[in-house]
């Protein structure tokens, strides 16, 4: 994980070789990231970029099509990033074809001997059923070598498998061909500020940490919310679910941040021991635990913010009979000493009235009141928000005393944003996980027993689904279906409001 410190070193030289090149994830995210790298000297001028794609085309139609997504619009920094783009774009080059054919191996190899390093990064933005394949073409043509001098990394986007057994399938294919600490499996919500910020918030300050226990933390709220719909991802989404696309990885990731012990140090290893510890206690639930702890939801047709949203059944290419759940809420519980009788509260879902992702830790109430006529059950218990986007941020909700000739308690917010203090806006996300790729820092990326512990813990709801029933119905624009409240109430709670309702 990069330092804060500003004089951050740039990078080693290297050829970073992204499959998928002419995709979204390439245009959208991996391109900007790297002129941000490039303007503010994370990466200098002997960062090389191959593409390889399906799509027909040479160098001056990759650059072009890269060209057109980046065009500079004004606003702060908009001169030096368009001056960071033209640098960038003469080194990008493309080999055009079939990740399944030798020959693109070939190609690839011959122009990395080219290249002024022999480093080379391996981005996989790729349909996962390449993932196997292109890796396993690697190693065949040598391409995972590394020598005293020079790296071979492999980075994989999510998801990574589908269920519990594929990934684990996955993982042992490719743990056969090249060793752990070459594999970078990516989960991009490691890339925000705000949840990386998690882990500094617990463990540089003791005031936050030594409460961090059931013996004052009565529940945690772990929420995602999308004012997106499915869009045009109809084929990969009702493969998919919000279960599947959602909670193994990012809300997993919140999860891990937020409840691992304390590493004994900030090696990648150490932190990734904790989280696949983590991960391997939360309890693995019956099939009667599963049923009475997930909620799944499907959006159907509604208004949202004056315009008309189609029912998630009549999205193109999902069946018009989808079962799919486009919502998940479930209670999960961490089978360790820290975590004891302390319920998770996981939700995520699409065409949600805000967009709002957080974690709220909410805290046990006083014991005992020394105020007048107020029980202790009264008095608000405080809240911790770890708001992860957007508006990234962290407020604490405590009681001071009412200013009065009288004794009363008033609820107040000590409350920091990160834009009131730091540019984080023009940041894609992608920067330190692509930094920490080319330094080999392997913090931020996942390890194959966190992942198959992630699967393992959903696994249960998986298997309940897909023996039939259907998701609650929800609105488009509601907080989900009603039966996530019930979730709730069951327990005597309720879900944090999310920021539109705090504004109205
Ligand atoms: C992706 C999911 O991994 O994360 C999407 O496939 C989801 O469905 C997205 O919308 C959310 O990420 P972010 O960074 O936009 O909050």
């Amino acid at each position: 994980m990069p330092s804060t410190d500003c004089s951050i070193p740039a990078a080693p030289s290297v050829t970073i070789v992204i499959f998928g090149a002419t995709g979204d994830l390439t245009r959208r995210l991996l391109m900007p990231a790297m002129i941000n790298m490039t303007r503010s000297g994370l990466v200098g001028d002997s960062l090389h970029i191959i593409g390889v794609g399906i799509d027909p085309g040479d160098d001056a139609t990759l650059r072009q099509a890269l060209d057109d997504f980046h065009p500079e619009t004004g606003g702060e920094g908009a001169v030096e990033r368009g001056e960071a783009w033209q640098r960038l774009r003469q080194r990008i080059s493309y080999i055009q074809g079939d990740f399944n054919q030798n020959d693109i191996y070939q190609a690839i190899a011959e122009r990395i001997a080219r290249a002024p390093t022999g480093n080379a990064a391996f981005y996989l933005a790729v349909q996962p059923r390449y993932f196997g394949v292109i890796v396993e073409k690697l190693a065949d043509h040598g391409l995972m070598d590394e020598t005293p001098n020079s790296f071979r990394r492999v980075a994989i986007e999510k998801p990574f498998g589908q269920d519990l057994q594929s990934a684990k399938a996955l993982n042992a294919r490719i743990i056969k061909r090249v060793a752990e600490t070459q594999v970078y499996r990516i989960d991009h919500f490691l890339g925000k500020e705000t949840v990386q910020n998690i882990m500094t918030a617990r463990f540089a300050n003791t005031m936050i940490e030594r409460l961090w226990t059931s013996d004052c933390i009565d529940h945690v709220q772990i929420t995602v919310a999308e004012t997106v719909d499915v869009g045009t991802r109809g084929k990969f989404y009702d493969a998919t679910g919000a279960l599947r696309d959602m909670v193994p990885n990012h809300l997993f990731q919140l999860l891990a941040m937020v409840a691992m012990e304390p590493p004994n140090s900030f090696d990648a290893e150490a932190i990734r021991d904790e989280k696949a510890k983590l991960l391997k206690a939360i309890r693995v639930y019956s099939r009667q635990d599963a049923e009475r702890n997930g909620v799944r939801g499907a959006y159907t047709a509604g208004e949202m913010n004056g315009q008309h949203v189609p029912a998630y059944t009549a999205v193109a290419d999902v069946a018009k009979t989808s079962s799919t759940e486009t919502y998940v809420a479930l209670k999960l519980m961490i089978d360790t000493w820290r975590w004891s009788g302390v319920p998770f509260y996981l939700r995520t879902g699409k065409v949600m009235a805000v967009r709002d992702s957080e974690v709220v830790i909410a805290f046990k109430p006083v014991p005992h009141t020394q105020f007048e006529n107020t029980s202790a059950g009264h008095l608000q218990p405080n809240r911790l928000v770890i708001q992860i986007q957007p508006d990234e941020g962290l407020r604490m909700d405590i009681l001071i005393k009412q200013p009065g000739p009288l004794v009363a308690t008033a609820p107040v917010s000590l409350d920091f944003h990160y834009a009131d203090r730091f540019d984080i806006a023009r940041q894609v996300g992608y920067e330190s996980l692509l930094y920490d790729l080319f330094i080999g820092d392997r913090t931020l990326f996942q390890r194959a027993d966190g992942i198959e512990a992630g699967w393992a813990a959903v696994q249960p709801f998986l298997d309940l689904w897909a023996n039939g029933g259907k998701p609650d119905p929800y609105q488009p624009g509601s907080l989900g279906p009603d039966a996530a409240d019930t979730l709730l109430a069951r327990d005597h709670r309720i879900w944090h409001s999310l920021a539109a309702e705090r504004q109205t």
